[in-house]
């Protein structure tokens, strides 16, 4: 998946100046909120990082609530998009989300590696640290390099893919059909036609939702583009919110948190963690290097994928990650880029090490762990998949 997207490169360096930068953990949780997107304009150094140094203050459960300026609640979805997010447009991005027939041999989804359902909360199986494309005649099962991260909150994000090469869920959601190694259509034109007689109706139907390129006439415009694949598939994107104990503790519910939750909170603010997975998505705002306070420390396969640097070519994003977001990360694994973290203790364990030069006891990681499962949301109503758009050149059935 990594080496497809090229235009995403030109994109995210084009967005550098709005890049949010973490300066280091101890300094994050004190000021640097990664929610403001002027913090830094430097636009020719790569994605900048800094060591996350230990966070020497300590916390009691009583001041706990004056520690998290930088956290916020999940707003009500749909979550804001500059398109107008209509029922019909909705609706159609829920269909395409679980329609096999935008693969080149019509056996992969979106759903197939982000599953919506309860046993797996926008992620494949568990056992699968990367996940399988679409299968040809040959038989053989396409893998990448990653493991697929959660949809849920992915709206949310002001970057998408580990390394960041996307940044709203429209754009992002054009990259899968056309890899090889997920939905493998060979590009743009080939989706269209084959998906075209299936859903010109219900694109001409949410037609007022689509943004009109310059020069079109509105009253000419054919909606069924391959960028509108995008747009309709991000909206329903937008719905899939999953609200949490933790927001109801935000939105100032202090019974929604118990006693051993907030001190594993105040773990994981001691610890430094909150200086990178901070803001609505506790994450999934800004970058840092694997490694960022102990490189020496990592693990020698964490290190086969260039992170970052894949798309900006810059030797300062060598490892550079987009910091993922932590909500429902209890339901999301196995963790990290590549997938090769078994357990959500030892993904603890080894970020305390790695990121902030910190051995944890076990207990410790227990408390931080106790309180990463209060992210985990209630899932919404509309996740199931929809009886697919008959085939007009196939009235015989589909291809479900
Ligand atoms: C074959 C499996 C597969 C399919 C099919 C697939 N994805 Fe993904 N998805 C992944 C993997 C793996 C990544 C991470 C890749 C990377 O970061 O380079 C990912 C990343 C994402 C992300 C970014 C999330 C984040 O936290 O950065 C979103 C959103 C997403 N996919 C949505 C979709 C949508 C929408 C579709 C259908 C159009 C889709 N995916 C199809 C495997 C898949
Ligand atoms: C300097 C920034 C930084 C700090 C501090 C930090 N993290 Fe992370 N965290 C990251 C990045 C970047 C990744 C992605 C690493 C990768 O996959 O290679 C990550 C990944 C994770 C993951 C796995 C997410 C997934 O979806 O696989 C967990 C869990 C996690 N961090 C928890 C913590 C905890 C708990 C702490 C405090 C002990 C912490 N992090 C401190 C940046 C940070």
């Amino acid at each position: 998946m990594m080496h497809l997207n090229r235009q995403f490169a030109q994109f995210a360096r084009f967005a550098l100046p709005t890049l949010s930068f973490v300066l280091g953990a101890s300094l994050a949780v004190v000021g640097c909120s990664s929610d403001d997107s002027s913090t830094n304009t430097n636009t020719n150094s790569g994605t900048d990082t800094a060591d996350a140094g230990p966070d020497t203050g300590t916390s009691t459960v009583t001041d706990i609530r004056s520690r998290l300026a930088n956290f916020t609640p999940l707003p009500a979805p749909p979550v804001e998009s500059t398109t107008l997010l209509s029922d019909d447009l909705i609706n159609l991005g829920r269909q395409l989300y679980f329609d096999q027939r935008l693969s080149l041999y019509n056996d992969v989804s979106c759903n197939s590696c982000h599953m919506l359902d309860e046993a797996h909360y926008g992620v494949d199986f568990p056992d699968e640290p990367v996940s399988g494309g679409t299968v040809g005649p040959d038989g053989v099962v396409p893998h990448g390099t990653r493991n697929a991260p959660t949809v849920y909150n992915a709206a949310l994000h002001l970057y998408q893919f580990w390394d960041g090469r996307a940044q709203a869920v429209e754009d992002q959601a054009l990259g899968p059909i056309l890899n090889p190694v997920e939905m493998g259509m060979p590009d743009a034109n080939a989706v269209i036609s084959k998906i075209g007689p299936i859903y010109q109706q219900a694109f001409n139907d949410a037609k007022a939702a689509f943004p009109i390129p310059d020069g079109q006439d509105p009253a000419t415009y054919d909606p069924m583009t391959y960028t509108n694949v995008g747009v309709a598939i991000g909206a329903y994107e937008r719905t899939l919110l999953t609200p949490a104990r933790w927001d109801d503790y935000l939105n100032g519910n202090d019974n929604a948190l118990t006693s051993d939750e907030l001190v594993g909170l105040g773990k994981f603010l001691d610890n430094g963690c909150g200086g990178c997975h901070n803001g609505v998505a506790v994450g999934g705002r800004a970058f840092a290097k694997l490694g960022a306070a102990s490189s020496a420390s990592v693990s020698p396969d964490l290190l086969m994928d260039p992170g970052r640097e894949g798309v900006t070519n810059d030797p300062f994003d060598m490892y550079v990650y987009k910091i993922p977001s932590l909500r429902n990360i209890e339901k999301t694994g196995p963790y990290f880029h590549d997938g090769s973290v078994g357990t959500l203790e030892e993904a603890v364990s080894l970020m305390a090490q790695y990121q902030v030069g910190k051995t944890l006891s076990d207990a410790d990681v227990a408390s931080i762990v106790t309180f990463l499962k209060t992210l985990t949301g209630t899932l919404p109503a509309n996740i199931t998949a929809p009886e697919p758009l008959p085939d007009p050149s196939d009235p015989g059935g589909n291809t479900e």
